[in-house]
């Protein structure tokens, strides 16, 4: 398989990565980023971009891919309502009208967390939601809704997240509160291989799911 892969960087990228790396399915990673990764491996490759938005300065990269796993997102705490808008719809619907133009039998995924809701009156909740659905009508989208990731701490993750992580790992055992990072990129994996499309998908499926592969 060939993966294209968004947000390499964070938390969840990170550890979908590490599980795209580990896999021997996996031929090659290219990875969008806006700053080098300072990782060198012969199975990726990195393509540093600026305007995720626009991705025809880099639409080789969109082409003869398997899926396009985006794991770039943002918290709402961190950004403006506005940013926060840009970066969880209007970055990955981009990215998935030109993996349609580019690969098109290949399948999008899109991570939105636990608690998304198109109906919510939460706002964070309601625009992910309405992502979910924009994407699956346009690309047949996969939506992932992990609850807490258990990976690395990114850079730029809210550093409320690294200090609870050892306290958040006890929910090890529920399975619908807790993943393992390179879980959620194995399942990932496993559900392209499974051909799925135009799903969402809960936390304790996801660790079904990562059970199979
Ligand atoms: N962590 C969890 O437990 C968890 C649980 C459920 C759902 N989620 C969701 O998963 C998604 C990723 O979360 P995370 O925990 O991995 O966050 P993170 O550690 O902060 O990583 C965010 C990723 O998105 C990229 N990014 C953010 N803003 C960007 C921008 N304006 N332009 C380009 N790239 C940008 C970051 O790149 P840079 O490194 O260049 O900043 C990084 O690769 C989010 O939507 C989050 O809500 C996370």
């Amino acid at each position: 398989m060939n993966i294209l892969l968004f947000g390499a960087s964070g938390t969840a990228g990170g550890a979908v990565l590490q599980a795209c790396m580990d896999a021997p399915v996996v031929n090659e990673v290219r990875a969008i980023v806006r700053r080098p990764l300072g990782w060198t491996d012969a199975k990726l490759w990195e393509i540093v971009h600026a305007d995720f938005l626009n991705y025809a300065p880099v639409a080789d990269a969109f082409r003869g891919v398997d899926a396009c796993l985006f794991c770039l997102g943002i918290s709402v705490t961190q950004v403006s309502k506005e940013e926060f808008v840009k970066i969880s719809h209007d970055f990955p619907v981009a990215a998935a009208k030109m993996l349609l133009a580019a690969s098109s039998a290949a399948a999008f995924h899109y991570i939105s967390g636990a608690g998304t809701r198109a109906e919510s009156s939460t706002f964070w909740s309601k625009v992910k939601g309405e992502t979910e659905n924009e994407l699956m009508e346009l690309a047949g989208a996969v939506c992932w809704r992990p609850a807490f990731i258990d990976a690395a701490p990114s850079a730029s993750i809210p550093r409320i997240y690294a200090a609870m992580r050892p306290m958040l790992r006890l929910l090890k055992p529920f399975r619908s509160f807790y993943v393992d990072g390179e879980d959620l990129g194995r399942a990932m994996l496993q559900a392209t291989r499974e051909n799925m499309r135009r799903r969402v998908i809960e936390n304790a499926e996801i660790r079904e799911i990562a059970g199979r592969f």
